[in-house]
């Protein structure tokens, strides 16, 4: 066959243990998740009984076009609606991208130690991927100014960054922007922004405005808890969402989560119940962290990266041992860390604990 031959040196996604599995292997009653930054909340009430009215129509094909929901996400965020592109799940989009911009003899850029399907993405299509480590959990970009040349399409910021939490400071985005050339794609992956609570964070969509090559990347995935339904979508200048668009399969945001989104997107009392629930979980960790002394990354997603100074996949297979799926660092670049996602208090209290347990089981064997 002739494959693009890139794709024969990849392995498929990795997805975290699923709960049915773990609960088999090691005979447990109940398994908390904390592995893929769900919300622990769910979704709105108002979006899961949007779901049960749509089942009945389910033979139909979806709105190819997602009118109601193009109509409700530009109401709310005060976009046009020609500037907006929906995928099945901001994955999608990702896709989309690299395959409208990127093939051999491009090189894309994007920082080593983020989410992990730029570059799987930019492989497929044979473009040179340039990876600039972070530092101290945040993109690096001054660095990454430095790596773009005339073959550079893309560059991948992600702000909160998954897996640090980490965000880009206003001043520094800014000053990057108005350094990057005209030509070349800056996608804004924010798939935690709702999770935000810094205050000098930049206002995104006004940089959408001012910036002709930036298109921003949000997600129902996450604060929004629908991530099964798999959609998201990216918001950007008319002329950038019209030539992405024909990339784009016809049907390809299912009827459900075009429905549930369009509720989930009207209830910002739930997300901001779900905002502040996150804070004070983070505190959790905070203080168990500061306690035992492990350093962490500020983070301002639903997620936290802990550095437990020893081999992070031993802790993931401690807690997953006694029914704590978690995130070990070591696929992630941090390979003494282990990342968690903010579950509920108890959620939070009970996979502290065996962290803590995992500590003393520890400190007794050295
Ligand atoms: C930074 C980032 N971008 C994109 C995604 C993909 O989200 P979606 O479920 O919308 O495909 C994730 C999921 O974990 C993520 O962390």
């Amino acid at each position: 066959m002739k494959w693009k031959q890139p794709l024969l040196s990849l392995k498929p996604y990795q997805p975290g243990r699923t709960i049915e599995e773990v609960k088999k292997q090691f005979d447990l009653e109940e398994i908390v998740k904390l592995a893929s930054n769900e919300n622990p909340f769910g979704c709105s009430p108002k979006a899961a009984t949007a779901i049960r009215e749509y089942s009945p129509l389910l033979s139909l094909y979806p709105d190819g076009y997602a009118t109601k929901l193009r109509e409700a996400v530009s109401k709310h965020l005060e976009v046009r609606s020609g500037q907006l592109i929906f995928g099945d799940g901001s994955d999608e989009l990702i896709q989309i991208i690299s395959r409208s911009l990127l093939h051999s003899g491009t090189n894309t850029v994007m920082a080593s130690g983020t989410f992990s399907q730029y570059k799987h993405n930019a492989v497929i299509e044979g473009s040179e991927i340039r990876e600039i480590p972070l530092i101290n959990g945040a993109h690096d970009l001054t660095s990454m100014l430095n790596a773009i040349d005339e073959k550079t399409s893309v560059v991948w910021l992600c702000s909160p960054n998954n897996p640090t939490g980490v965000y880009i400071k206003r001043e520094d985005i800014y000053d990057f922007l108005s350094k990057v050339p005209k030509d070349v794609l800056i996608v804004l992956d924010e798939a935690y922004y709702e999770y935000v609570y810094a205050e000098d964070y930049y206002d995104s969509l006004s940089l959408v405005e001012e910036y002709q090559n930036l298109i921003v990347l949000r997600t129902f995935s996450k604060i929004y808890g629908l991530a099964s339904l798999r959609i998201g979508y990216g918001i950007a200048n008319e002329e950038i969402i019209k030539v992405l668009d024909p990339a784009r399969p016809p049907f390809n945001v299912n009827a459900l989560a075009q429905a549930a989104a369009v509720e989930a997107i009207q209830d910002q009392a739930f997300v901001d119940e779900c905002r502040v629930a996150n804070q004070k979980g983070l505190q959790q960790f905070y203080q168990f962290c500061e306690e035992q002394q492990l350093n962490y990354f500020p983070s301002q997603g639903n997620f936290v990266l802990i550095d437990f100074k020893c081999d992070g996949n031993e802790v993931f297979q401690f807690l997953m041992e006694r029914g704590y799926i978690v995130r070990s660092g070591v696929p992630l670049g941090f390979p003494t860390f282990v990342r968690v996602t903010v579950g509920s208090t108890e959620q939070n209290e009970g996979v502290i604990s065996k962290m803590r347990e995992f500590l003393a089981a520890n400190a007794t064997l050295s």
